[in-house]
């Protein structure tokens, strides 16, 4: 593995069996992001179209986190919490004190929307978080205000291939973020996440994302070509993307609440998020 990459290297799944490997290749590994859409996709997998109870899924979840803590104890894990947009500020502070007991190491997942930085705004004094469903620059500038107090590690997961797949430069979201943050405190951490490609992994390490959290099959194909860095003067150029400039009018330095927090797919991504989980349970 090339030492010469400064971005922690993170796998994002929900198979304990894909970390194990993911570690043996690249000789460590940073962390783990997991989702609903992935817990259930391992769950339904073995359940054979059998569904079971909300809590054995959770208690599924709860072992599964324990085994890959087991694997990285030192790694940072993610676990998210189950909303909807009718979930409140309070269920998903509740749900977020249960899940950090899970394991020593939890990193506890809130979406981008009001409610989930609500309670972010509380959490962020109590334990380790990650804010997902990252789509833009205004939502990134909220984050980091919402979160002024943490006393434990912030993350933000701009989902670049998301925006990718609706035709418009993901990429550009993680370096529009990056610069916003530049002359910050840093005590928010880019965590580029919803990586489809060795290009994604590449520009990331340019542009010194602190974090990249990888898909087992992108970061196997990366390791098949031997782990490479982007070279001097490696230039992202991504396929008939429509660019997100850098807006210069979104600044540091105001009212979490004052910041435009909508976005189509943040609210696309819950529901999904929601309706995976709600898939394998009866
Ligand atoms: C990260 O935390 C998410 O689990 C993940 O990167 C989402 O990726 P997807 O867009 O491929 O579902």
């Amino acid at each position: 593995m090339n030492n010469k990459i400064s971005s922690k290297i993170f796998i994002d799944g929900g198979v304990v069996g894909e970390t194990r490997q993911a570690k043996e290749m690249l000789g460590y590994l940073d962390g783990q992001t997991t989702n609903p859409t992935l817990i259930a996709k391992n769950l339904a997998a073995k359940l054979g179209g059998k569904k079971i109870s909300e809590e054995e899924a959770l208690s599924e979840y709860k072992r599964i986190v324990q085994e890959i803590s087991q694997i990285i104890p030192q790694g940072s894990i993610s676990i998210q919490v189950f909303a909807n947009i009718d979930t409140k500020a309070e269920e998903m502070l509740e749900q977020a004190r249960e899940r950090t007991r899970w394991i020593l190491n939890a990193s506890i997942k809130f979406p981008c929307t009001y409610e989930g930085l609500k309670a972010a705004e509380i959490a962020c004094r109590e334990i380790a978080i990650n804010l997902d469903l990252n789509f833009s620059q205004s939502q990134a500038a909220a984050v980091y205000e919402a979160t002024r107090d943490a006393k434990y590690p912030v993350f933000i997961s701009p989902f670049v291939g998301r925006l990718d797949d609706i035709g418009e430069n993901g990429m550009q979201v993680v370096a529009n973020i990056l610069k916003m943050y530049e002359d910050s405190d840093d005590h928010v951490e880019v965590l580029t996440a919803s990586v489809r490609s060795i290009e994604h992994i590449l520009y990331a390490i340019h542009l010194k994302s602190p974090i990249i959290t990888i898909p087992f099959k992108t970061l196997m194909e990366w390791g098949n070509g031997g782990f490479r860095s982007p070279e001097v003067g490696y230039q992202y150029k991504p396929n008939k993307l429509a660019p997100i400039p850098y807006d210069e009018f979104i600044t540091l330095g105001k009212d979490w609440q004052s910041y435009d927090l909508a976005h189509p797919l943040t609210y696309k991504g819950l529901q999904r998020f929601w309706d995976d989980w709600k898939s394998i349970v009866s």
